[in-house]
């Protein structure tokens, strides 16, 4: 069954609580939440008291995608205050991968790990078997309305066989450039759950984006 995760950086960000609870109504399945520390990425977004301020107005899965160094000091923070459900940290990001699922795993929580477009998919294999999720970025991340890599197509298809021969349940997610086009590219190479900013957020008729993405 195919998910869709809207990232909230692409909505009117005045008005945050009322664009959840719109993409809510039109069907999306979990929101996605992009923490970003202009250090990890170029780029600076949103974090723990945004994130803290939604999470009683709605029920709503958070789905929450660090982009920060060392994400071990912060993730229980997400989680305890911000309620989080999915927790996504990079491999480029940490010196202590096990020490970062441990956290996650000791609160319950989901396990997602991610990947830049420049990092080979066989960094995460040694993680494979304590993921929940695995991100496979489909642009540099740090920044909203990139053209998605069609090169990426690949990557998603050798972890989708990397997880059939292992008999690994993994979820396998994919963001940036995502849109009815690209996101039947990446479904028929394995993924099963799609962020999408833009092509949704930007779209007139939010439910019909999100149905065409389904
Ligand atoms: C980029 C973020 C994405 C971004 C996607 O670093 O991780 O979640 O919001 O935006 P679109 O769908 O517009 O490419
Ligand atoms: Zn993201």
């Amino acid at each position: 069954m195919i998910k869709v995760s809207p990232s909230l950086l692409a909505c009117d960000l005045s008005d945050i609580y009322r664009e959840v609870a719109d993409v809510e109504n039109c069907g999306a399945d979990m929101i996605h939440l992009d923490v970003m520390d202009g250090m990890f990425v170029t780029n600076i977004s949103f974090g723990l008291p945004v994130i803290q301020s939604l999470r009683p107005k709605t029920n709503i899965v958070f789905d929450v995608h660090l982009m920060i160094n060392e994400p071990q000091r912060y993730i229980e923070r997400f989680i305890t205050e911000c309620g989080a459900d999915i927790v996504t940290f990079h491999i480029e990001a940490t010196s202590a991968p096990d020490l970062c699922i441990d956290i996650i795993k000791k609160h319950g929580k989901k396990v997602g790990l991610s990947v830049k477009p420049g990092t080979d998919i066989s960094a995460v294999y040694p993680y494979l078997d304590r993921c929940d999720m695995i991100l496979v970025m489909t642009v540099e991340p740090g920044y909203g309305g990139q053209a998605f890599m069609p090169e990426m197509v690949d990557k998603i298809k050798k972890l989708k066989k990397e997880l059939v021969s292992r008999g690994l349940n993994c979820d396998i997610q994919v963001d940036g450039g995502i849109n009815a086009q690209t996101a039947k590219l990446c479904v028929e190479a394995g993924a099963n759950v799609l962020v999408a900013g833009s092509s949704v957020f930007k779209s007139a008729d939010r439910k019909k984006a999100i149905d065409a993405l389904r």
